[in-house]
């Protein structure tokens, strides 16, 4: 267990398509458990993907309401509604911005045992997890947000 280094905007690996997964091995288990210390090491942190450590694997983590979800390979498999909410993310700090996403979707994924399992998320659970998703084909939330403001430090 570790704390991996997160990639910042002007890194191209963010920008990259993230391949499936295709070993479900003690790799596999390490770069999860790495990325859950990274993230729980980010006050504020609501979603890690893999590409935001500089692995190019389709695998992201959620943390929502005290809950961590792993996901490998995920798919969103049904889509409803909208919503338009705040979004903010470890790789682009200091930026915050309005983001137009699906109230609800429903995912197909699997956990790090390689076993199926399908999940339907409304609201803010729904929102990190398209968000982290996007992560998986090299898109931002800067990329889709309207009235992008920037934080003084
Ligand atoms: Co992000």
């Amino acid at each position: 267990m570790a704390i991996r280094n997160i990639v910042q905007i002007s890194d191209d690996v963010l920008r990259k398509k993230s391949s499936e997964v295709k070993e479900f091995n003690e790799k596999l288990i390490e770069l999860l458990d790495d990325m859950k210390d990274t993230l729980f090491a980010c006050p504020n942190g609501a979603g890690l993907a893999a590409p935001q450590v500089g692995v190019l694997k389709r695998v992201f983590l959620v943390y929502v309401d005290n809950v961590l979800y792993e996901f490998i390979n995920p798919k969103i498999v049904k889509e409803k509604g909208t919503q338009v909410g705040d979004e903010g993310c470890l790789s682009v700090k200091g930026k915050y911005g309005k983001v137009k996403r699906f109230m609800t979707v429903d995912v197909i994924a699997k956990n790090r045992y390689g076993e199926p399992f399908r999940i339907k998320a409304s609201g803010f659970l729904a929102r990190a997890i398209q968000h982290e998703n996007d992560h998986l084909d090299g898109i931002l939330f800067v990329d889709r947000a309207t009235d992008l403001v920037e934080e003084d430090n």
